[in-house]
């Protein structure tokens, strides 16, 4: 197939770039790197069959011309990651909503089918897992941001479904579920990444709220595999799908694992979430896909083991992390801990930063020595 992605530079266009030419199909890739990078996709240029256009969606004749010459769109291109939406809320609503629109208006023009990357935030705060495509939507109000995420996204399928129906567009939408794996980035607030940066640094590791929250992460090989059958399956045409993995894990689960992975010396430092990110911030309790429509589909479902997943992350942060490159990470044993970079603090004795005893004794249980206290801690980074 003639396939072109929308945010080909961005984590998983570039792994869905890497996917598709290693099937034999070629590939252009749009991207304005708002979030992405060409590092992403730096392995890929000059391979035949690959074409990288730095551009915006916003842009009408330019996607015109790249839908044109495309049999199927990939639209990833979004605005992404509670920090980042919570920092750039304008920007979010156009790029979420109109881009997509533009999206589909050219496909719908030039007959070409559309993928369109959707999220699991559209369940919202609906937290009776396993959540099927069927599940309803139980979004928070409009003054706490975050939620502009999940509404905007829920308009993206609103819109793809009207494509399909008035002007038969075939549209196939994808709510991928906490999609993780190498070249993720943890700058907008996505957590794994986040976290094993910061044990490979010995620094703080920062849970948000008291931990206890849970979430199921889905390897990218994995979804990208789903995405790419759902594209040439035409039983999947005017359907969504849940991409996901159903392997569960807390927040404080996954970051003792990261831990215990890399063999650091970060302590745990819980932080409200209002102060994470914004006043009145909320948070699911629990979000675990149903993907029986996706395995019933396609015979296909992510299943990569979390630790799998995350000695992959580990080992190519490991070796692209600058700082760690050029101080490389000293492992002993975490009594004669060398600090490298900045060293951790302890988790805060402030009430601020303790959500609750139950929770302080579990993070003082599982925190290794505290680094000598002549040097000064480093601050939550997110
Ligand atoms: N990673 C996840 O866990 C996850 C979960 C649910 C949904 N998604 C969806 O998957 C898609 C890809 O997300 P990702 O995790 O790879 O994030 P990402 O930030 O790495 O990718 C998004 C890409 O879109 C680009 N972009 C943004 N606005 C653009 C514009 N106007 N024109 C051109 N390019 C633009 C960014 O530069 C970036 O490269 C998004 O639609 C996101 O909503 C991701």
């Amino acid at each position: 197939m003639r396939a072109l992605i929308t945010g080909g530079a961005g984590f998983i266009g570039s792994h869905l770039a890497e996917a598709l030419l290693a099937a034999g199909h070629s590939v252009a890739a749009i991207d304005n790197l708002a979030t992405g990078s060409r590092g992403n996709i730096e392995h890929l240029m000059g391979r035949p069959g690959f074409r990288f256009v730095e551009g915006d969606v916003l842009n009408e004749a330019q996607m015109d011309r790249l839908v044109a010459e495309s049999e199927v769109v990939f639209h990833l291109a979004a605005a992404v990651g509670v920090r980042w939406i919570i920092d750039h809320p304008l920007l979010s609503i156009r790029t979420n909503i109109r881009a997509t629109e533009v999206v589909l208006e050219q496909a719908s023009r030039h007959r070409a089918r559309v993928v369109l990357a959707s999220t699991s935030e559209v369940y919202g705060k609906n937290d009776h897992g396993p959540l099927s495509e069927n599940s309803d939507s139980v979004i928070g109000p409009t003054q706490i941001t975050r939620w502009l995420y999940a509404n905007t996204k829920a308009t993206d399928e609103f819109l793809a479904y009207a494509y399909h129906r008035e002007r038969a567009l075939p549209v196939v939408i994808v709510r991928f579920f906490n999609t993780v794996g190498p070249r993720q980035t943890g700058q907008y607030g996505m957590v794994v990444p986040r976290f094993v940066r910061q044990a490979l640094r010995n620094e703080p590791i920062t849970i948000y709220g008291d931990g206890g929250q849970s979430r199921c992460f889905t390897y990218v090989g994995d979804a990208v595999r789903s995405v790419i059958r759902l594209a040439e399956t035409p039983a999947a045409v005017g359907e969504v799908f849940n991409i996901g993995c159903a392997q569960e894990i807390t927040i404080l689960d996954l970051a003792r694992k990261i831990i215990a992975l890399t063999g650091s010396a970060s302590p745990l430092r819980f932080i409200p979430y209002d102060q994470a990110y914004e006043r009145g911030f909320e948070d699911m309790r629990r979000r675990v896909p149903d993907v029986s429509k996706l395995r019933a589909t396609i015979g296909y479902a992510p299943h990569t083991p979390l630790e799998e997943n995350l000695k992959r992350i580990i080992q190519h942060m490991q070796a692209t992390d600058q700082q760690l490159l050029l101080r490389p990470l000293v492992k002993t044993e975490h009594a004669h801990i060398t600090y490298t970079t900045e060293p951790a603090a302890r988790p805060s004795s402030q009430a601020s930063t303790t959500p609750s005893p139950a929770r302080a004794e579990e993070a003082a249980l599982s925190t290794p020595s505290p680094p000598p206290s002549s040097l000064s801690p480093v601050a939550a980074d997110d």
